[in-house]
């Protein structure tokens, strides 16, 4: 197979020279478990976002989990999310006991609508998750002004910013994934980041569950292992490169593909993007679910993995109705491959075959 027929994956990992020796060191160490590499990792992490500290834990879903435990979060109250995100805010949020209410997001940004989730906020309402999706910062100073908890949900979005403010340091306890396609990659991992010291101890407490004076049913083991960890903080250290590499990519998919009638991502007054993915609309005369389907079959046989960038709306997967915003973005949004790994050939490939299809 040549160069040019090469599937160019919808992801791909961004691993170097730095980071299999970070990750040989920490294999030599012979400290596997969770050690000095994870507090590096928490230390430098939060540093990033200014928050006062982190908690490592073994993945996003997990990090969502401990933010709702530490907040007290369980039986008989209520938690708001969008509906237009993977299952794992709704997850989290069943698993504490917890009833997740779904509103519909923005019609061009995908994130969670204020006015929306105002509407939503009832007497029992204890927390918004708050994902900002695909690189693009919710609209975090309106949330915020509902005066109800926020739990920031950055797995997909590290570096933009809302009003002048990095996303992840606005919210009571803010979330991140470390997934191997993630931003930042540790193979699997997350963390809950806060500046609220009792969500800190709480979520420590909690992430472990031995050696303790008496049984808690909540705590479990959570952990992250040191050889995760220095993965994490080599990725840390190469972080302002990737940023600048997915702008570079991103600016050369505008100029592609600026005249094919496509909605180029939408990046609202006041917010920055940072695209981890670069989402596309389609065009009227090609819409409807199974246009969909059939473009992404002869885009991957053309070499470009192109996806839905949400698999299934979760009201879709409940069978609610009512959710105009979401289910127009299931229907319409196609995720491009975008990632720092991302050769100069493969962007310029990526971007003709989508000219070609789409014109
Ligand atoms: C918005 C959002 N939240 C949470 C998660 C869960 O992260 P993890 O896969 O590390 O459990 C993901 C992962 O895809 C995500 O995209």
């Amino acid at each position: 197979m040549t160069a040019s027929t090469q599937i160019i994956p919808h992801s791909r990992p961004t691993l170097g020279s730095q980071d299999a020796q970070a990750l040989t060191a920490a294999a030599r160490s012979g400290q596997l478990a969770q050690g000095a590499r994870v507090a590096e990792f928490e230390r430098g992490v939060a540093a990033y976002l200014g928050v006062h500290g982190g908690v490592a834990v073994s993945s996003g879903t997990v990090a969502l989990e401990l933010a709702l435990l530490a907040l007290g979060i369980g039986r008989g109250d209520q938690v708001i999310l969008p509906s237009y995100v993977c299952a794992a805010p709704w997850l989290a949020t069943v698993r504490v006991g917890a009833e997740p209410r779904l509103v519909d997001v923005e019609p061009q940004a995908y994130a969670i609508d204020p006015a929306n989730a105002a509407k939503a906020i009832s007497p029992r309402t204890r927390a918004i998750i708050v994902p900002h999706p695909f690189g693009l910062p919710a609209e975090l100073s309106k949330l915020e002004a509902l005066g109800v908890p926020l739990v920031e949900d950055c797995a997909q979005t590290l570096g933009a910013t809302e009003g002048g403010r990095l996303v992840g340091s606005v919210g009571r306890a803010t979330v991140c994934s470390f997934y191997a396609t993630k931003l930042l990659c540790t193979g699997e991992g997350g963390m809950l980041l806060s500046s609220d010291p009792l969500i800190l101890e709480k979520g420590r407490a909690l992430r472990d569950y031995d050696e303790k004076p008496t049984l808690d049913a909540a705590a479990f083991n959570r952990k992250m292992t040191d050889l995760q960890a220095a993965l994490g903080v080599s990725q840390l250290a190469q972080f302002r490169a990737f940023l600048e590499r997915r702008a570079a990519i991103a600016a050369q998919y505008h100029d592609a593909l600026g005249q094919t009638g496509l909605g180029l991502p939408a990046i609202p007054p006041g917010r920055t993007h940072i695209f981890y993915r670069y989402v596309i609309r389609l065009p009227r005369t090609t819409r409807s679910s199974r246009s969909l389907e059939a473009l992404l079959t002869r885009l991957e046989h053309r070499g470009v993995q192109c996806r839905r960038p949400v698999f299934r709306p979760l009201h879709r997967y409940l069978g609610l109705t009512g959710y105009p915003n979401s289910e127009e973005a299931f229907e319409t949004a196609l995720s491009v491959p975008i990632y720092p790994s991302m050769t100069d050939e493969e962007v310029s490939r990526a971007a003709h075959t989508l000219c070609e299809e789409l014109r």
